[in-house]
């Protein structure tokens, strides 16, 4: 695919570069009503308080620190890890107040005593994480139940992780379909704003050629995975499911589990 991505042509890129241009528009997505209708509900399912500290799995560009100032959640700690240097970028530009966020060059595909190493080192508990958020990055991850079980690794027991990650088959036109219908519910013009994203100068290209391949690699490296099987998965990494449920335009599933 080479049509509105410059000359790059996607399918050549790895994963990690994939991110790496993804970046530079991934805060585009904070346009559309079900995106933020889904970080209200994941912000909602964290319950946060001031005294949280929240480890921000696969953190991209900082939607978490956007939605908590968005939505005026007193700031807990985050401290956000990634591998991808152009999302951390963003994420460290984003406004939160000073000393509150710290965000960690981190492949969460490797043990975690190998996720930035120098705080993580054997000494996880002492970072006293209280709140684990994994956030439309556990299909990207080589294998998901082992980087499940390394996060039940870096905490105590009844911490509780909110995990959101999309379903198999991902459908991008529905979550375009319920956020023109917003749109229009709203008294916009929907026909403009398909235009406005994805008309001939349109801002969304790019992401919907990114998304399209991020799609097109399930079928072979990624994992969208159904809910028994991350029920599955979640037990096995000993996480205990407390609360399930179907969000972002019916295309996730928002699962709240505790530490056992
Ligand atoms: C779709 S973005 C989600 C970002 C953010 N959680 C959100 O919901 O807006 C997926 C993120 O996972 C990150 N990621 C993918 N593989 C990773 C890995 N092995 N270790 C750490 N982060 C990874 C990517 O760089 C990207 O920022």
């Amino acid at each position: 695919m080479t049509s509105n991505t410059g000359n790059t042509d996607l399918t050549t890129l790895s994963l990690t570069a994939l991110f790496e241009l993804y970046a530079e528009e991934y805060a585009r997505l904070r346009e559309l009503f079900p995106y933020q209708d889904h970080w209200r509900q994941i912000v909602a399912e964290l319950g946060l308080e001031t005294h949280d500290r929240i480890l921000d799995a696969c953190c991209g560009d900082g939607a978490l620190t956007w939605a908590l100032t968005k939505l005026g959640v007193p700031p807990p700690l985050v401290l956000g890890l990634d591998n991808s240097t152009a999302m951390l970028e963003h994420a460290a530009a984003e406004p939160y107040p000073s000393g509150r966020a710290m965000y960690l060059l981190s492949d969460l595909n490797a043990p975690p005593d190998e996720w930035a190493p120098a705080e993580f080192s054997a000494k996880a508990p002492s970072l006293n994480i209280t709140k684990i958020a994994l956030i439309n990055g556990l299909y990207a991850l080589r294998d998901p139940q082992q980087a499940l079980a390394g996060l039940a690794q870096v905490v105590r027991p009844n911490t509780s992780l909110v995990l959101s990650t999309a379903l198999p088959n991902p459908d991008m036109q529905a979550v375009l379909r319920e956020h023109l219908e917003q749109v229009a519910a709203k008294g916009g013009d929907p026909a403009a704003e398909y235009n406005r994203l994805l008309g001939p100068e349109g801002v969304f290209k790019l992401i919907a050629a990114i998304n399209q391949e991020i799609i097109r690699r399930g079928a072979t490296s990624l994992h969208f995975l159904d809910e028994p099987t991350l029920r599955q998965m979640l037990d096995a990494a000993g996480w205990q499911v407390m609360r399930s449920q179907i969000v972002y335009a019916g295309q996730n599933v928002l699962i709240t589990a505790k530490k056992r």
